[in-house]
């Protein structure tokens, strides 16, 4: 299994916390760190829409260094007040999407119809989506996760063509393990990853599956990070509240396979 292949991406998810100045600063923090990625890996900020375009010229020098949004809508453009289209981001140079966070899922409503919208209509702007499935405990406890993951997938991705398909960063997010301190052992990360892959494996064959890098997300910790990034199907992490102390992500960032 040509693992090192793939991307491995470390992306850090900043929701809905820093002012503008603590974000710039955290950036700068990072970057004086001044880790060089290897080909094969890729640092991804997630931060806030009021952030990007500094966020994007603080990176701008920095191979390998790139920044999302965290969410966009799932129509062209109209009367949505207070959202943002996926081509606003794309006019400001924005590459990367995250869709579907459990959080969004969970507080906006959003289904899989709606993100596989917004999985559309980001690819058609040349952005490539952060896409987030993942169970809640109760359905873990009823060990219906395989299924669960399978159906976000299929209703949100598997309608993609192969040359679109191929373009998608995968997060598999254990709801019960978000902002709870409770991760994901190695062999539960591993378990899905790995079925993940054998779903797209299936849809799409083993080339295709092979490419696609699968992030974990669920309480990575600087402690942690090494451990998790090490079984075989995980390529990194999106990673909500160590991405928001400098040290702890520049640690992560560190962890990603060589
Ligand atoms: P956490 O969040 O690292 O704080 O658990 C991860 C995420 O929600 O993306």
């Amino acid at each position: 299994m040509k693992s090192t292949m793939r991307k491995q991406i470390a992306a850090a998810n900043w929701k809905m916390n820093l002012t503008y100045q603590q974000g710039e600063k955290l950036l700068d923090e990072i970057f004086h760190a001044r880790i060089s990625l290897a080909p094969h890996q890729q640092v991804i900020f997630a931060v806030p829409f009021p952030y990007l375009i500094m966020a994007k010229s603080e990176v701008a020098d920095e191979t390998g260094y790139n920044i999302a949004a965290q969410n966009c809508n799932e129509k062209q453009s109209g009367a949505y007040t207070g959202e943002v289209s996926a081509e606003m981001l794309k006019s400001i140079g924005i590459k990367y999407c995250i869709v579907g966070h459990s959080e969004r899922r969970e507080y906006y409503l959003e289904t899989n119809k709606m993100l596989a919208d917004k999985v559309n209509i980001c690819l058609q702007n040349n952005i490539t989506p952060i896409f987030c499935c993942g169970e809640a405990l109760s359905i873990r406890e009823k060990n219906q996760q395989n299924e669960f993951v399978q159906q976000q997938l299929e209703e949100s991705l598997f309608h993609l063509p192969e040359e679109n398909l191929r373009q998608v960063i995968i997060a598999y997010e254990p709801i019960w393990a978000i902002g709870t301190g409770r991760t994901a052992s190695t062999q539960q990360a591993q378990e899905m990853h790995q079925y993940i892959r054998s779903i797209l494996a299936g849809k799409y064959g083993q080339e295709v599956a092979d490419q696609v890098s699968v992030l974990y997300g669920g309480s990575v910790k600087a402690g942690n990070a090494a451990e998790i990034f090490s079984c075989p199907d995980v390529d990194g992490g999106l990673v909500g509240g160590a991405s928001l102390v400098a040290q702890d992500f520049i640690q992560i960032i560190k962890a990603l396979k060589q």
